[in-house]
């Protein structure tokens, strides 16, 4: 098994996958290891719903479809509309460096752009897709705590050998999620994971995002 700092320290978003299936019972451990997440008062607010085969099929078919119609999307929880301005500027650093790392021009016509976010809801090819719900009746501490467990999954992916990456994007529609996986109008569909083995000679799974450098936000005291 992987050392724990190296997990952290290799653990990426991959985008591009091979077709080997993912077994039932290796996503059962990896979301057992997941459900140790630390959770306000241990309330432990997730829910996960995973979908391989024909129903990831035909549920990716139905969003790409709205996608590809520019159907404007309706997510749960709303996406953001803007940040300040250093965080804009690192999400605007990944657009292009992800953007470089498939010879794409973030800056051109934008037909390939829209194929790379169109990829979004085909969950980039990965053979199975996991949803991260939450009880409607939420308080905002569970969005903090769903982040945890999704965190600690993507780890436990990683450490699997698996790859998987966290998306907002296909989360868009949460009603057609609800309505092909049969989930409750009670529960919010938060986010998606969408999982495989990593395909390692995709270009775009060679990108490496950056991170900003410790000193610039650690701020100590009394040492
Ligand atoms: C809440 C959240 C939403 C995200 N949404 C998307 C998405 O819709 N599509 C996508 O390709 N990546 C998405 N990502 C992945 C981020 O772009 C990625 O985590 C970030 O650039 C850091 O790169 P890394 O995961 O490779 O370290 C999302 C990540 C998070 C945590």
């Amino acid at each position: 098994m992987m050392e724990f700092f190296d997990c952290i320290e290799t653990r990426r978003s991959y985008r591009a996958f091979t077709p080997e299936h993912v077994s039932q019972e290796t996503l059962e451990n990896i979301c057992k290891a997941a459900n140790r997440s630390p959770s306000y008062m241990n309330t432990q607010p997730w829910e996960v719903f995973v979908a391989a085969g024909a129903q990831k099929t035909a549920l990716a078919a139905q969003l790409r479809e709205l996608a590809e119609a520019d159907e404007p999307a309706r997510p749960d929880l709303p996406f953001p509309t803007n940040f300040p301005k250093a965080m804009a500027d690192r999400a605007e650093t990944h657009r292009t460096d992800r953007a470089e790392a498939l010879d794409l021009d973030p800056h051109g016509d934008g037909k390939q752009m829209r194929m790379n976010f169109l990829a979004n809801f085909d969950f980039y090819g990965a053979p199975c897709v996991l949803f991260v719900g939450m009880p409607k009746s939420f308080s905002p501490w569970s969005v903090f705590d769903l982040g945890a467990f999704t965190n600690g999954l993507l780890l436990a992916l990683h450490a699997e050998g698996l790859g998987g990456v966290p998306q907002a994007m296909p989360v868009g529609y949460p009603d057609v999620i609800r309505r092909e996986l049969g989930v409750s109008d009670d529960t919010l569909i938060v986010l998606a994971v969408s999982i495989g083995y990593p395909d390692h000679d995709a270009a775009i799974n060679r990108y490496r995002s950056t991170r900003k450098a410790p000193d610039t936000f650690i701020h100590w005291y009394g040492f």
